[in-house]
């Protein structure tokens, strides 16, 4: 079976920690870069986090750093759950990994107009990158296979009532790659807040015993306990995996096509995903919106993707 190509945008982030974990070891995709951006945490942090997680799993991915700050409002970040570091919890070796040389929004230009238009682009951060790559060379779009984000919400917000992070960090940027003219599947936190890592999935994840579920567990361990004093969750809401395992599983999620327009103007309701559930604006669907997920198959799918590793040893 021919592999899949990604390019994963991210700002690791505990939940980031696990895409990569997922992309990196599995069969069915060919990761040709990791690009980095500032959300969770400054980007000097996502990408030393970004180098720990692929130093941890011995991945040869070439990891990109990308823009510092948002197109136009100001930095936000979420050190309340991913903590000072950015992905507080594991005791990580001394860093030997570094990034490329080149930054993230050349590379992914140069990466994407010289690929036969077989690349899907996954962002699990704000997507400053790519909306900044698709401005500084247009041509780029008719290159992108599908843009699959995690980010957004038909339902409510977890930064305002009306605003998901990823979205709200950079609406800006957001609104570029809604209307790039690409497919789009947007997983939003209607279906991420269904998978929700509780202590019973951590102690399930453990028994693989190998390099990545023991990172697993130091991750989750830090992510359930702040996801709990900030939201009063019972677990860790897992939401960027789900991109990666809707690639690997395409009936892993339903989805419903939408129109979708990102608030720019608003005070309220700046950075939220107006999704068009039933239609009204009859306006054509711009994004296929995720409305609900298998559950049973997602913790499935993480737990193989954790088992292909070697031993902790
Ligand atoms: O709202 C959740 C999203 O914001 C996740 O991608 C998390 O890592 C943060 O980036
Ligand atoms: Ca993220």
């Amino acid at each position: 079976m021919e592999k899949q190509k990604i390019i994963l945008d991210c700002d690791p982030g505990h939940d980031d920690a696990v895409a990569i974990l997922l992309a990196a070891g599995s069969p069915q995709l060919d990761l040709l870069g990791i690009t980095v951006i500032a959300g969770n945490q400054s980007l000097e942090k996502t990408v030393r986090n970004a180098c720990r997680v692929v130093q941890w799993i011995g991945a040869d991915v070439p990891v990109y750093a990308g823009c510092d700050r948002p197109m136009v409002r100001p930095q936000i970040i979420a050190k309340d759950i991913h903590g000072e570091s950015g992905l507080d919890g594991p005791v990580f070796p001394p860093l030997a990994k570094s990034p490329e040389e080149e930054h993230a929004v050349p590379w992914l230009i140069r990466t994407l107009l010289e690929s036969d238009g077989d690349i899907t682009v996954v962002t699990t951060g704000p997507m400053t990158n790519l909306a900044m790559a698709l401005r500084l060379q247009p041509k780029i779009a008719d290159k992108i296979r599908r843009i699959v984000l995690m980010g957004g919400a038909y339902a409510n917000g977890n930064v305002t009532p009306a605003a998901e992070f990823n979205i709200i960090a950079d609406a800006e940027a957001a609104h570029v790659c809604f209307t790039a003219g690409r497919p789009v599947t947007m997983v939003g936190l209607d279906v991420t807040r269904k998978v929700l890592c509780t202590p019973e999935i951590v102690r399930r994840m453990a028994a693989s015993g190998t390099c990545a579920s023991r990172l697993f567990v130091d991750l989750m361990r830090h992510f359930c306990r702040t996801q709990k004093e900030v939201f009063g969750w019972p677990g860790g809401p897992l939401h960027d995996p789900v991109t990666i395992a809707s690639l690997l599983d395409p009936a892993l999620l339903t989805v419903r096509p939408m129109n979708v327009q990102i608030e720019l103007r608003s005070t309220q309701s700046y950075g939220r995903t107006n999704c068009d559930y039933f239609g009204y604006l009859g306006l054509p669907a711009t994004a296929d919106v995720a409305i609900d997920i298998d559950v049973g198959r997602f913790w499935d799918i993480i737990e193989e993707g954790l088992r292909r590793y070697p031993s902790a040893g």
